[in-house]
């Protein structure tokens, strides 16, 4: 009984190593190049916010995270194989500091209608602090000071 209570636990571990997500090493060529081209996007887009909050122009601000809010995770341009990819690729872990980073776009989008200066600085550092945390945890082999730490 304790013997097959034992094979059992060994196959179930060995089951869920294989379905152990890989996160992006294990997304196609085309998928990852879909990802690689929407982080230039957003930030292409950080960089105009920035730009935005020193000069107080709260429209652009606005505006601007509203696109970033809206075009993560690429969602116009994947195909429903590319989304199967996507899930059965990327850990929780990821997808939760993903949503959180949208999350904090729209809040900033938010505060900058209704010209809060100081939720405006609050909402894009904090999402500047959730590039570094998923880059540092999920993409360490692309930016290689975060797998020294
Ligand atoms: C939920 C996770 C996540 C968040 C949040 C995130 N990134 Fe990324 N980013 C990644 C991953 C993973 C890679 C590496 C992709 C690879 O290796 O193919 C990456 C790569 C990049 C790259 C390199 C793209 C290239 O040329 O290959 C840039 C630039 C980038 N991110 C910018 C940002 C900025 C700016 C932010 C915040 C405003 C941000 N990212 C937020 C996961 C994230």
């Amino acid at each position: 009984m304790i013997k097959s209570l034992g094979i059992i636990i060994a196959a179930t571990a060995i089951l869920s190593a294989n379905e152990n997500p890989k996160g992006v090493e294990g997304l196609s060529k085309e998928t990852r190049a879909l990802l690689a081209d929407e982080m230039k996007h957003i930030e292409k887009g950080m960089h105009h916010i920035f730009s935005s909050i020193v000069k107080g122009e709260y429209e652009e601000i606005s505006k601007t995270a509203t696109d970033i809010h809206n075009s993560f995770i690429f969602a116009q341009s994947l195909t429903e194989t590319q989304r199967a990819e996507l899930k059965a690729n990327l850990p929780q872990g990821f997808i939760d500091l993903d949503r959180s980073f949208h999350a904090a776009a729209a809040k900033l989008s938010e505060a900058a209608e209704f010209e809060d200066k100081a939720a405006v600085e609050e909402n894009f550092s904090t999402m500047t602090g959730l590039c570094v945390q998923c880059h540092s945890t999920y993409a360490a082999q692309r930016f290689h000071a975060f797998s020294e730490q």
